[in-house]
């Protein structure tokens, strides 16, 4: 079994029957999707509504017959399962490397615990180790945010589709990959980013994870935001 499964079948325990779930997006929180249908359909958890943070997982979900609502019907997640591409020893993220960082930022807000299922991979001592941090930015002024960006010291690089078309999130929108050296202050960079109006979102996650199951060579371990 993969580390990825393994992280993703260990955060079931965080999901009890009656809840809101928030379903994130990306090759484990697919993961995570799948063991919470495999544990509706044995009836170990019964009565859940999932909240999709993309089209891709809206679709899986009720495929496995997990009922999904809108959000705003919802109010609010009891708790989010989504992955990550990069974690720092705050919990502090980097994700949107899937293209769905702005959906599973407003899930993520609206949630009362964020749960994050990583490989041990995706820990880093500092955020933008390893990982470009992605832009989600309005088409009409795409080429203007693309200069803002990069007065900001990055290398920026548009996201491209698999045909080797513009990358079109669920929102209409295209995303820059932002690679900094080192991000210092994520909070400050993350509010540098958004200073610019067409600059809708970041995949910087400050201050939201509750907790990270990362799964390794040696078992699954959690790491909790203290109180
Ligand atoms: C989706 O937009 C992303 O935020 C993913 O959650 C992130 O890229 C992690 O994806 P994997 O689980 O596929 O590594």
């Amino acid at each position: 079994m993969s580390a990825k499964q393994r992280a993703a079948e260990a955060a079931i325990r965080h999901v009890k029957s009656g809840m809101t779930v928030g379903l994130g997006t990306g090759s484990t929180a697919k993961l995570f999707i799948a063991a919470l249908g495999a544990e509706m359909a044995a009836g170990r958890i019964t009565d859940i509504r999932g909240v999709a943070t993309s089209v891709r997982s809206d679709e899986q979900a009720r495929a496995l017959g997990i009922t999904v609502i809108d959000l705003a019907d919802a109010g609010h997640c009891d708790v989010t399962v989504d992955g990550a591409d990069e974690v720092d020893p705050h919990l502090n993220l980097i994700k949107g490397l899937g293209g769905a960082l702005l959906r599973e930022k407003i899930i993520a807000e609206n949630t009362k615990k964020m749960v994050v299922v990583v490989d041990d991979s995706k820990i880093v001592p500092h955020l933008g180790a390893k990982s470009p941090v992605p832009v989600e930015v309005v088409e009409f002024s795409h080429e203007i945010s693309r200069r803002y960006l990069e007065s900001l010291g990055c290398t920026v690089t548009m996201r491209m589709d698999d045909h080797g078309n513009p990358y079109i999130t669920d929102n209409g929108n295209r995303i820059y990959d932002c690679r900094f050296d080192r991000i210092i202050d994520p909070i400050a960079l993350d509010h540098a980013i958004k200073a610019k109006a067409g600059i809708v979102e970041t995949g910087l996650f400050v201050g939201i994870a509750s907790v990270i199951v990362v799964a390794g060579e040696s078992g699954v371990r959690e790491m909790v935001r203290d109180q």
